[in-house]
């Protein structure tokens, strides 16, 4: 059974990468609307890896005879100035999430939770790839800036990225 604060914030988490994929769905939603195919391609794959994370938290609290209630999720930003801006944005965020799970981790810790501490590692190593894959794309949008040939061929890049469940979580 799991603690109750520990339920309780694992339903938090739950509702937070529901907000990652709305926010990454909004972006996406940008870019579909100043024709960046690629960029928004991108932003959907993103979208169905926050998805999954969510499952990953929804199953897991079922699993130890939790309770999941779905919260609302809030309203996402809908407009950014320039490509940039948007990975900025997800770099950020995705540090915040970085320091959600972070806390999750104590909180397993203090309440003597091992299950849910082993749980989290997979999520501790998730965010490692997480930042690093958003900050490889940020790093050669401020190269290019706003030359349009360079946003171009990164666009053509993005829109190769496709989504591939992690094999060391099949029966999630
Ligand atoms: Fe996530
Ligand atoms: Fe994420």
């Amino acid at each position: 059974m799991l603690p109750k604060k520990m339920e309780e914030a694992l339903n938090g988490q739950l509702n937070a990468e529901l907000y990652s994929a709305y926010l990454y769905m909004s972006m996406a939603a940008y870019f579909e609307s100043i024709n960046l195919a690629g960029f928004a391609n991108w932003m959907k794959i993103q979208v169905q890896e926050e998805m999954f994370h969510a499952q990953k938290f929804f199953n897991y609290i079922n699993e130890r005879s939790g309770r999941v209630i779905m919260r609302a999720i809030e309203k996402p930003e809908t407009d950014w100035e320039t490509t940039s801006d948007v990975f900025e944005h997800t770099y950020k965020h995705e540090q915040k999430v970085t320091s959600l799970i972070n806390d999750l981790v104590e909180l397993s810790r203090s309440e003597k939770d091992n299950a849910t501490y082993n749980f989290l590692q997979w999520f501790v190593s998730e965010q490692v790839e997480e930042e690093a894959s958003v900050d490889a794309v940020l790093q050669k949008l401020k190269l290019i800036g706003d030359f349009g040939p360079g946003i171009f061929m990164i666009d053509q890049e993005l829109g190769n990225r496709v989504f591939t469940p992690p094999a060391a979580v099949t029966g999630v």
